[in-house]
């Protein structure tokens, strides 16, 4: 359609250049000083545009100011630039000054010194004619927007989703941030990382770094209400949780590994311990405390110089997760003990009635008698 057009154009302005009679270069030099002419002003084809007879530029050249009959290119319900351009080519959704025909308010007809015809430098500019200017105004403003670029995102004129998106909303972002494409085949996905970024990016402009949607110390908990609400009533938050951040532990974007962690952390109770089993703990604990069967100071955890964390982490067969014991955001209790621990798949939760003690502690749960442990004076099992 358009190399039609352009070949019937081509003819056109061939004929019409020689035809034309009137100099425009020495007139109009507001036109013929643009750095960028539109082509058919460039090769002269006035008339491609302005229809007007030998008769009417007559006229125009006896008296330019008494007739100006290029006011008016063509008649009104006609779209000019129609006739050699087709930039909605079917797409569903069309911008509503594109729809209506209205060209001229972003491209000037006769060229520009700026690039596209643009009666501005920068598409932001141009942009924000009709829109409120709420995306470049924020702290942090998004590279592209940052150079004053809208239409690597947005079509200017109409595209086949939604906001006259260049992509579906769940590509847009990954053509430029390729790296967070692996986010999308890791073993533990977020889903609201697999449906839409910007659900927690603002894709424009942020008062929060990285564009989140909300301050990052806050921001998982506008989803994640439950365990905001739990957390902030617990008396012992657990020190990364309440000073780093959850991405101390988890990846937002996901990971190979349970609950999306950075490191191995397993989702099952029982365990058969294997070396690196708990890699995430012992990133920033004390590996000793599960390494020896008997320790002088290795963990508090200890009856004497048995360390209870060895026995009760590598029971064969039953090797019990820390999770059993400790709640890993936060607890009610001192050293992150659980108050209960959920058993099973039925929702029944085991209580841990825990007592810290001057030199040890006692508990009273579902796996065993009640037992205390003592670090001082030993409490004798064998007998
Ligand atoms: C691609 C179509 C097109 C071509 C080619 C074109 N014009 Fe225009 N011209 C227009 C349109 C559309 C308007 C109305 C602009 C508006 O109202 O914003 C216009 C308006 C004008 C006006 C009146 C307003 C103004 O900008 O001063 C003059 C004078 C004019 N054209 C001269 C010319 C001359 C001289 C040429 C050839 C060098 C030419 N035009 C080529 C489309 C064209
Ligand atoms: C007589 C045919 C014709 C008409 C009418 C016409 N154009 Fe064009 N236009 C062209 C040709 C030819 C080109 C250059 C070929 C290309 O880049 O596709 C062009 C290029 C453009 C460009 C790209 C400029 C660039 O820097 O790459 C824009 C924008 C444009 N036209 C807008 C318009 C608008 C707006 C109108 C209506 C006011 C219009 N055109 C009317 C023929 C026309
Ligand atoms: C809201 C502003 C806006 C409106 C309205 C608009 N354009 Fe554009 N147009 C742009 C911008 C910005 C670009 C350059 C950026 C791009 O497409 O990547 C452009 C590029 C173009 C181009 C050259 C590149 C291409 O896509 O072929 C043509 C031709 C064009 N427009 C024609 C038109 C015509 C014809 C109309 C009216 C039916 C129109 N435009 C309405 C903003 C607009
Ligand atoms: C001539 C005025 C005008 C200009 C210039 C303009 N727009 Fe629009 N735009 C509108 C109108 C009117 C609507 C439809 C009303 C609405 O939904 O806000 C719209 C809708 C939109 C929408 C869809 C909004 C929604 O909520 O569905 C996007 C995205 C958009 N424009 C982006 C742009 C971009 C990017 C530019 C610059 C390249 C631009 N607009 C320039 C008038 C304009
Ligand atoms: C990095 C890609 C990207 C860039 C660059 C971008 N946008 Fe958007 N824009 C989006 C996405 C994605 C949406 C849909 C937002 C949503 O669903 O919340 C959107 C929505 C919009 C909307 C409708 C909703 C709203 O927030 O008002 C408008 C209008 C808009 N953009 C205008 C612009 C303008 C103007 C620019 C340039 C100054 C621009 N955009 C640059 C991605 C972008
Ligand atoms: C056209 C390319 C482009 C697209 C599309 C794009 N971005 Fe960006 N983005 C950038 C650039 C450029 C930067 C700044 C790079 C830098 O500072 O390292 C950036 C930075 C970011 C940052 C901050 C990175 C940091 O380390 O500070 C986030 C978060 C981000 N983009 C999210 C998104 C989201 C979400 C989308 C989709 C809505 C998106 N981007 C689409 C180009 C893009
Ligand atoms: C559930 C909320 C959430 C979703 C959904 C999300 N992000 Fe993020 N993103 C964050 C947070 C929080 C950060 C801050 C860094 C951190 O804590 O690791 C971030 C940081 C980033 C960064 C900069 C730092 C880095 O990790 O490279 C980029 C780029 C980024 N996100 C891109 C994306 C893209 C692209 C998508 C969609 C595929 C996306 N994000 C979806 C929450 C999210
Ligand atoms: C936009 C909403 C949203 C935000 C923001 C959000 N999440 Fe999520 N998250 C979800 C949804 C939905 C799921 C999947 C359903 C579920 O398990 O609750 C999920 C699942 C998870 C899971 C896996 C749960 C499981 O049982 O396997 C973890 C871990 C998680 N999110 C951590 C975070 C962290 C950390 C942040 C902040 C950096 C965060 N989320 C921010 C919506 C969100
Ligand atoms: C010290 C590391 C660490 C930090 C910091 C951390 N988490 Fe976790 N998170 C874990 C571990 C380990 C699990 C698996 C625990 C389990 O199986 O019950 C988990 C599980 C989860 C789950 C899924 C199970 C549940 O309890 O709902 C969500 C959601 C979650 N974390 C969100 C968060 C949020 C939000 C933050 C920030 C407030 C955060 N995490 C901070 C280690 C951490
Ligand atoms: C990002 C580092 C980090 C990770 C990962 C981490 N912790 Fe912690 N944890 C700390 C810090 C810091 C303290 C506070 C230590 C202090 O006050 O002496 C703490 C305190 C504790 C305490 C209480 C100890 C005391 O002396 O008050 C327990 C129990 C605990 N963590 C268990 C765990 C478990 C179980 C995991 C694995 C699920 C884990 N932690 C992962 C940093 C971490
Ligand atoms: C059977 C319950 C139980 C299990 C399983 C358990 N802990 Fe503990 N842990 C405790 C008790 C009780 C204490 C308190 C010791 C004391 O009296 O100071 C403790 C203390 C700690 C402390 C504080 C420093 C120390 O060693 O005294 C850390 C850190 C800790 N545990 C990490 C872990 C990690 C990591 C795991 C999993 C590899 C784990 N715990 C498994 C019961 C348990």
């Amino acid at each position: 359609m358009l190399k039609y057009l352009l070949t019937i154009f081509i003819l056109m302005t061939t004929v019409f250049a020689y035809a034309e009679s009137c100099n425009y270069a020495d007139c109009h030099t507001d036109i013929t000083d643009l750095k960028k002419m539109h082509s058919p002003v460039k090769e002269g084809g006035c008339m491609d545009c302005h229809m007007i007879d030998d008769a009417d530029i007559a006229k125009h050249e006896e008296d330019p100011e008494a007739n100006k009959p290029f006011e008016f290119p063509v008649g009104e319900d006609e779209n000019l630039c129609l006739m050699c351009h087709d930039p909605v080519e079917d797409m569903p959704v069309v911008h509503s000054p594109v729809g209506e025909g209205d060209c001229t308010t972003c491209h000037n007809p006769h060229g520009s010194d700026n690039e596209f015809m643009m009666p501005e430098a920068t598409e932001a500019e141009l942009c924000f004619y009709c829109h409120e200017n709420d995306k470049m105004v924020k702290e942090y403003i998004h590279g592209p927007l940052a150079v004053g670029e809208c239409t690597v995102c947005h079509s200017p004129h109409a595209s086949g989703n939604p906001y006259q998106l260049k992509q579906p909303k769940e590509k847009l972002c990954l053509d430029c941030h390729t790296e967070k494409k692996g986010s999308m085949n890791v073993k533990f996905k977020h889903d609201p990382v697999l449906e839409d970024c910007t659900q927690c990016h603002d894709p424009h402009n942020s008062d929060y770094d990285m564009f989140l949607t909300s301050d990052l110390k806050d921001h998982c908990f506008d989803c994640h209400s439950d365990l905001g609400d739990m957390i902030n009533s617990k008396e012992y938050k657990h020190a990364p949780v309440e000073y780093d951040g959850c991405s101390a532990c988890h990846n937002v974007h996901g990971s190979e590994n349970p609950f999306m962690l950075y490191e191995y952390f397993p989702e099952t109770f029982y365990n058969d311990y294997e070396e690196g089993m708990y890699q995430l703990c012992f990133e920033c604990h004390n590996v000793e405390n599960i390494q020896n069967s008997t320790t002088d100071d290795g963990t508090g955890f200890r009856n004497g110089k048995e360390n209870l964390h060895y026995f009760h982490v590598r029971l064969e067969g039953k090797g019990r997760s820390c999770k059993s014991c400790h709640e890993v955001h936060a607890s009610s209790q001192p050293l992150h003990i659980r108050a209960k621990v959920p058993f099973g798949t039925g929702g029944w939760q085991l209580p841990i009635n825990y007592t810290k003690t001057e030199n040890g502690g006692s508990c009273v749960v579902g796996c065993h008698k009640p037992k205390t442990y003592d670090r001082e004076n030993p409490i004798d099992y064998s007998k």
